[in-house]
């Protein structure tokens, strides 16, 4: 599993006292910059400086004006931080960001240097009517419009297997991993995107998945958030 690279998306988790313990549990266990913790944007400069590496869980697309609460690309790099996930379903849902937004947050991002995780997925509406390959598609090709793609890491996240420990399906995910190279090497006539798989991913089924070749890595929301079980994926992926 040598190249496989393994996200943890901590999301709204954790008080500054867990932040402490969690550090302490992992700390000198994480030997490689193939793994990106993305912690809640205020425990940011907990995690810097080790070996891992850290990530934003998302990113204005200005550098500079007004915008309250916001944090912008150049703010982020300034900080050492080297990736940010960008158009999670859960910000598609809940802020009701669209490709448009998302468009503009990954151009800036990539420009920037920043690795992005670009996350795209159906629903399991869309998936029942057999919509995945259009639903994919529509958001790559708006996504992706004008981004550095040597930046740009894509993250399929199936929503339905988003925290309802239900995994897509191997062959599904080597299928759709396929799928994606193929149209960005197509339609951007680039060859090299990674595509990593997130959804339900835990230290059970972390080795069948770390075998599905085309799969670069994981993002992993809710398994991270236990340190031990975060230690056993990581060894699992990255062994
Ligand atoms: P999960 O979350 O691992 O809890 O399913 C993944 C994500 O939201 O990125």
């Amino acid at each position: 599993m040598e190249n496989k690279i393994v996200v943890a998306n901590l999301k709204m988790n954790m008080l500054k006292s867990d932040i402490s313990k969690y550090l302490k549990e992992t700390k000198n266990l994480i030997n490689t910059n193939r793994v990106v913790i993305c912690p809640t944007s205020i425990y940011i400069p907990y995690f810097l400086n080790q070996k891992y590496s850290v990530g934003i869980q998302d990113l204005h697309y200005d550098n500079d004006g007004i915008c309250t609460g916001e944090v912008t690309p150049k703010q982020a790099k300034s900080m050492g931080i080297n990736f940010a996930i960008i158009g999670h379903s859960e910000r598609r849902k809940y802020f009701e960001e669209n490709d448009d937004l998302i468009n503009k947050k990954v151009v800036s991002a990539t420009k920037e240097g920043i690795k992005t995780i670009v996350c795209i997925g159906e629903t399991k509406e869309e998936r029942n009517m057999l919509k995945t390959a259009k639903v994919l598609r529509k958001q790559l090709i708006k996504d992706l419009n004008g981004a550095n793609l040597d930046n740009v890491i894509i993250a399929y996240e199936p929503i339905w297997a988003i925290g309802s420990n239900i995994i897509c399906n191997e062959t599904d995910i080597s299928k759709t991993a396929i799928y994606i190279k193929q149209l960005v090497k197509n339609y951007f006539n680039y060859n090299n995107i990674k595509v990593i798989y997130g959804g339900s991913v835990n230290e059970e089924n972390i080795k069948d998945i770390s075998k599905i070749e085309e799969i670069d890595g994981v993002l992993v929301g809710s398994s991270s958030i236990d340190s031990s079980k975060f230690l056993k994926i990581i060894e699992v992926a990255c062994s």
